[in-house]
This record gives structure tokens, sequence and C-alpha cells, in this order.
């Protein structure tokens, strides 16, 4: 382990104090020569501030600091908050081979102090549910901040990285947590791209590491797509932290994008580089996000830009999933066209992934999120009690419609 490590790790703190917002607070910092250190392992690990145990029925919440790489391939670093179950998991025996479930929250935003290390502190926060009742289960759950320290919206690169490295963090950081317990990730929209990266970059990126399953919900399967899909509709707010979050890693993609804002509506369009999902989505619900190009929507598409899309927005061309995956999604998305997603499974199973894929007629985006909830639980319970095995790895890919 990376020396740094064991004196973080005397400075562990006690944790209950004032939550302070990433981009002021020291603790959101990689030590000195933090390069040198191997993706996944810890720089620090604290008792997290606040009162998320209270929020969110668990016994104990650490945050973690760790190693990982951007999308550019480049030294990084990145932060999870890991949620022990509530009872009583100090007794290390009884729970050795607990659950160990990455929970990926859709943010969805290109704003640091956005981050779910930062942003469950708030009262209300969208699209939480299935955390508490994760927890509830017994399973102890960890929420990467997997934007990475740029807030890297929609950057599937940087997303997965982060991802297998905080799963490899989780393990090593001597919580309770470690390489025996069943380990599976799960995310749902935004939580499902950085879950569908994770699952495509591991066999490159983190081969050692023993993941058990990986759910899928609604993936954004192709950025691009959700971008006409959502444009000048209600959810328009997501396309500007996406284009601030793909080109947050790439400076000349980045300046080309802002040298082709209209100056008048210039400061609106950056605003959204403080904005949290819902104020986003309220300030630009219903336009063009185009009208804030001298070019149109053609800009974003512009040959300057081509770069950040090719590398960060396509699922299904940096690897196949080894292990078992379960991807599920409404037919009648009206975000994620669901076609990419049959069209990313079928190539997955033409090269012999285990993949189970669940459609469903009712409802749209929104309403998969809970609809869809219970049969991810009850696939990732399989996987965890090792059932799922037994019944259907010998299969190979199975896709049902209800
Ligand atoms: C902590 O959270 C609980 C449950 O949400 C709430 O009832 C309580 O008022 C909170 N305490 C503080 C100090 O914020
Ligand atoms: C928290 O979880 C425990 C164990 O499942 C349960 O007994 C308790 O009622 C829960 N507390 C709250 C406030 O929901
Ligand atoms: C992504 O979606 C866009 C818009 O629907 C489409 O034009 C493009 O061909 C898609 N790209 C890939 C690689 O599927």
């Amino acid at each position: 382990m990376f020396a740094a490590a064991l004196l973080f790790f005397a400075g562990l703190s006690a944790g209950g104090s004032t939550p302070i917002p990433p981009s002021k607070d020291p603790w959101y910092a990689a030590p000195m020569r933090f390069e040198s250190a191997s993706p996944g392992d810890v720089f620090k690990v604290r008792r997290a501030p606040g009162n998320l145990t209270a929020m969110y029925n668990s016994s104990a919440v650490y945050n973690i600091l760790f190693r990982t790489t951007d999308s550019l391939y480049q030294p990084s670093w990145a932060v999870t908050t890991l949620y022990l179950p509530p009872g009583d998991p100090s007794r290390p025996a009884p729970h050795s081979a607990a659950p160990f479930l990455t929970w990926l929250h859709p943010y969805d935003s290109n704003y640091i102090d956005a981050s779910p290390s930062f942003l469950f502190h708030q009262p209300t926060v969208p699209f939480v549910q299935d955390l508490p009742a994760a927890l509830a289960r017994g399973w102890w759950v960890s929420v990467p901040d997997y934007e990475g320290p740029k807030a890297s919206f929609t950057a599937g690169v940087t997303s997965g990285h982060a991802v297998l490295d905080s799963v490899r963090a989780v393990q090593a950081a001597g919580l309770g947590i470690n390489k025996r317990n069943p380990a599976a990730l799960w995310g749902y929209s935004g939580g499902g791209l950085a879950a569908e990266w994770a699952a495509e970059l591991h066999a490159g990126y983190a081969p050692e590491l023993n993941l058990a399953g990986v759910a899928i919900g609604s993936p954004v399967v192709n950025v691009s797509n959700v971008l006409y899909n959502v444009n000048r509709k209600p959810l328009a707010g997501l396309i500007p932290p996406s284009l601030l979050g793909l080109t947050s890693q790439y400076p000349d993609a980045e300046k080309y994008l802002v040298s082709r804002l209209k100056p008048e509506t210039k400061a609106a369009f950056l605003a959204a580089r403080t904005q949290s999902w819902t104020e986003s989505i309220q300030a630009f619900s219903g336009q063009d996000i185009g009208a804030y190009f001298v070019g149109g929507l053609a800009d974003v598409f512009a040959p300057e830009m081509r770069l950040v899309w090719g590398r960060e927005t396509y699922m299904g061309h940096h690897g196949v999933p080894w292990m078992p995956v379960y991807v599920y999604q409404a037919v009648h998305d009206e975000i994620a066209t669901i076609d990419y997603t049959a069209a990313l499974v079928e190539n997955f199973c033409r090269v012999g992934s285990n993949v189970v894929f669940q459609k469903n007629t009712a409802g749209g985006h929104l309403e998969e999120l809970a609809a869809g909830a219970p049969g991810a639980v009850r696939w990732l319970t399989s996987i965890f009690d090792g059932t799922y095995e037994q019944k259907y790895l010998s299969i190979g890919c199975s896709i049902f419609e209800t």
C-alpha cells in the first residue's frame, strides 16, 4: 500500500463536524506525489461529517479518498462514501461475507459540490431511495463521486475508472469489507452510465477485481442520442452540464465550446458549472440549448469536439463485461432510446457475455427508476447469495419483456 495511506489513517477524524463543500474542504485534495500510487490506493479515510447515519439509517459512514485514472489515462483521485448497514457491523465475524454494493447515484451535474459525498447532506436528494433500501437489506453500500474532481458528467472513461478504483479502495480501507465480500455494482440512468463503463473497462483496467455482477438501469449508451431527445423538453437542463462535463478534461475542446457561446447568454449557460441536477433542470427546462451557440447545435458536434464525443460517449467499444450483467429499461424510454441499449446487449451477447435484459412495456424513463428497482434488487440478491450462478450462468443471454 502507498506509504502516505498510513499517515492519513492515523488522522482518522471522529466525524460529527459540519460538512464543508468539496470545493472548499481541504480534505478533498490528493496528497503530494499521489501520481506514484497505484489505482485504488487509499489516501485518506474519515468518519463522514454531519448526520448521514441518521438520514440514511446506517451504523457508520466513512469518506475514502483514493487514487484513480482520468479519461486521458493520467493519475487522478476520487472520493467514495461507505455506508455501513444498521445494526452492529463492528463485530467482524457475522459480516465477513456481507454483500458489498457499489451504488451509482445519478447526480448528473458539472458541479463538484453536487457530488454525492456532499449532496447527501441536503434534506432532500432526488433519486436516492435505493440507498436506504439497500442498507435495510444489510448490504454495505459505497457511493462514489464517480465524475471525479472535475465533475466530468457523462465522461464514460473517468466514470468507469473511478467506480472500479472505488471498489479497490473500499476493499483496502480496513473498514470491514475485503475481497471475500461479494461485490456488485448498481446504477440507474446517469448511474447506469457509470455502471456500464465500469463493466466494459473492467477487464482492461481492473481484471484482478472480482465483481460478482453489475446491474445497469436505462444506460446512456449514446450521449448525443439523449441530447437530441431532451433538447427543448423538460430535461433540456441535462445538456449544459453534460457538454461542460465532457470537455472538462479536454482544454482545447472546452475553449472551443465556450468560444462558440453567444456573449449575451454565455453566463447563463456557464452557470451550469455551479448547479446541481435540480438547479440546472429548472434553469434550462424546455429550452433549445442550440440557441446558446453562434452556430446552433451543430457547434457542439464540430470537428473540434469529435475527439471528446468519440472517446467518452459511446458504450460498447472499450471492452466486454466478464461478469454477469442485468440490464433493464422501459421500451418507451423517451430520454435514452432503447434501441441503442438493445444493440449494446446484442453485441455483448454475440461475444459470449452473460446478460439478462429486462424490458418493460409500461412507463418511461423516470417511472422505470422505481418500476425496475425490485427486479434489479432480486437479481442482485441472487448474485450476492450465489443462486444466480446456478440458474443462469450457463444459459448466456436472456431477454425478457413484461
Ligand atoms: C439528523 O437526521 C435526523 C433524521 O433525518 C433528523 O431527525 C435530525 O434532526 C438531524 N439532526 C441534525 C443535527 O441535523
Ligand atoms: C433502522 O434500521 C433498523 C434495522 O433494520 C431498524 O430496526 C430501525 O427501525 C431503523 N430505524 C429507522 C429510523 O428507520
Ligand atoms: C448516436 O446517436 C446519434 C443521434 O441519435 C446518432 O446520429 C449516432 O449515429 C449514434 N452513434 C452511435 C455510435 O451509435
